[in-house]
């Protein structure tokens, strides 16, 4: 049975939870504590899997609670439950919380939360990589964008445009951006899918305090992983979400489905950063080892370490709480044959743009390029447009 903890310090929240929840607890087993010491006592003597804190608590409050947890337990999954008037430090949760919740937050929601978060520890199977994913809170960003950035916000009027673009063309900054204006603490009735509408929506202030002192971007180090480049990778997820866009575009999709693509596309290899930041010399051998072999990259990650990181970006996304349509692309944007739903959708449109990528372009990331399901492409009926698709993606990278 899979454990949970609840720490509040109003009584009333708390049973209220309780009462809400009453129908789980043949399924979950759950515990109601009213602050964060006990809530920490309590997980020395047993393994949680969730736990879901209020913010503001008189002693330690849900920020120090978190960091707490994530240094001591950083298997468990870290989730906040507050109130709309804690906003501004709630913002300072970015790091330690996986995701937000509003309170109040009803029965239904919770529970979906709280049940999408252990469907997805499933998903990994990998114990070691699941830990290791579920410790990190925030993904490094290339050095140069990161000073870009940093400058821009230090004017007296920086550019909201300008900012967009260059949180656009990283992938930790994009990701952590959107996992940010995602949570459900925001409220929106919609997703948003793109950095520049993130930006808009929580205004140059707060991503300044973010940025500035909060330091929620962190810059990567490429000593970490001798044997893979940053750049390199940045310039391919750039490309693939330009490509993805194309395609889109090529099939006339709506604006919201060519959005998708390219932020899908900058995010699609998001595991591999995870693994080169988290593993380094192990996942150096495992690059030269596909070299070696002259596999694909993932089949390789597959052979180590029984996942790819395919896998291992959508875990993390997932538990950042990004959109599902973009989570369903990197899971599956080698193999779309994989997808629930047999039909011309993102994850098909960033396979393809992939491809076209590692052939149009080169691309030094991955050593053996992934193969085209051209197979799959001609059940959903595209047999006939993959060359169409070629010749606007090659007009769209030559100048
Ligand atoms: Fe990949
Ligand atoms: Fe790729």
């Amino acid at each position: 049975m899979k454990t949970l903890l609840f720490v509040d310090d109003e009584p009333r929240v708390l049973q209220g939870l309780q009462r809400q929840l009453r129908p789980m607890h043949t399924v979950w087993d759950m515990y109601f504590l009213e602050n964060g010491s006990k809530a920490l006592e309590f997980m020395a003597t047993r393994p949680v899997d969730i736990i879901i804190s209020d913010m503001m608590m008189p002693g330690m409050d849900g920020s120090q609670l978190l960091t707490e947890v994530l240094r001591r337990h950083p298997q468990t999954v870290r989730i906040v439950l507050s109130g709309h008037a804690e906003r501004e430090s709630v913002l300072r949760l970015v790091g330690p919380a996986h995701q937000y919740l509003s309170k109040p937050c009803d029965a239904d929601e919770l529970r979906k939360a709280i049940a999408r978060a252990f469907a997805l520890r499933d998903l990994l199977e990998n114990e070691r990589l699941k830990q290791l994913t579920t410790r990190i809170n925030n993904l490094p960003s290339l050095p140069a964008l990161h000073s870009q950035l940093t400058e821009e916000l230090r004017q007296d009027s920086p550019s909201m445009e300008r900012v967009g673009e260059i949180i656009s063309r990283d992938i930790g900054m994009t990701a952590k951006m959107l996992q940010l204006v995602n949570s459900a603490f925001f409220g929106l009735a919609q997703p948003i899918s793109t950095p520049m509408d993130a930006v808009t929506y929580l205004g140059l202030n707060t991503i300044r305090s973010l940025a500035l002192s909060m330091a929620i971007f962190s810059q990567y180090d490429q000593k970490t992983c001798k044997a893979f480049s940053l750049d390199a990778l940045a310039r391919h997820s750039w490309i693939t979400g330009k490509l993805a866009r194309t395609v889109a575009q090529v099939e006339r999709q709506s604006t919201q489905f060519r959005e998708q693509c390219f932020l899908a596309g900058m995010l699609h290899d998001t595991g591999q950063l995870i693994l080169a930041f988290e593993l380094q010399d192990e996942y150096a051998a495992v690059i030269s080892q596909a070299r070696m072999q002259n596999v694909p990259l993932w089949q390789a990650e597959q052979q180590s370490f029984g996942a790819s990181h395919a896998d291992v970006g959508a875990y993390l996304l997932a538990l950042w709480g990004l959109p599902n349509p973009i989570i369903e692309v990197v899971a599956m944007h080698h193999q779309p044959a994989r997808c629930a739903a047999a039909e011309f959708s993102p994850a098909v449109v960033v396979h393809a743009a992939d491809v076209f990528a590692h052939e149009l372009s080169g691309a030094e990331t991955e050593v053996t390029p992934p193969p085209l399901d051209t197979a799959y492409l001609a059940t959903l009926g595209f047999a006939e447009r993959i060359e169409t698709w070629r010749d606007a993606c090659r007009e769209a990278i030559e100048p």
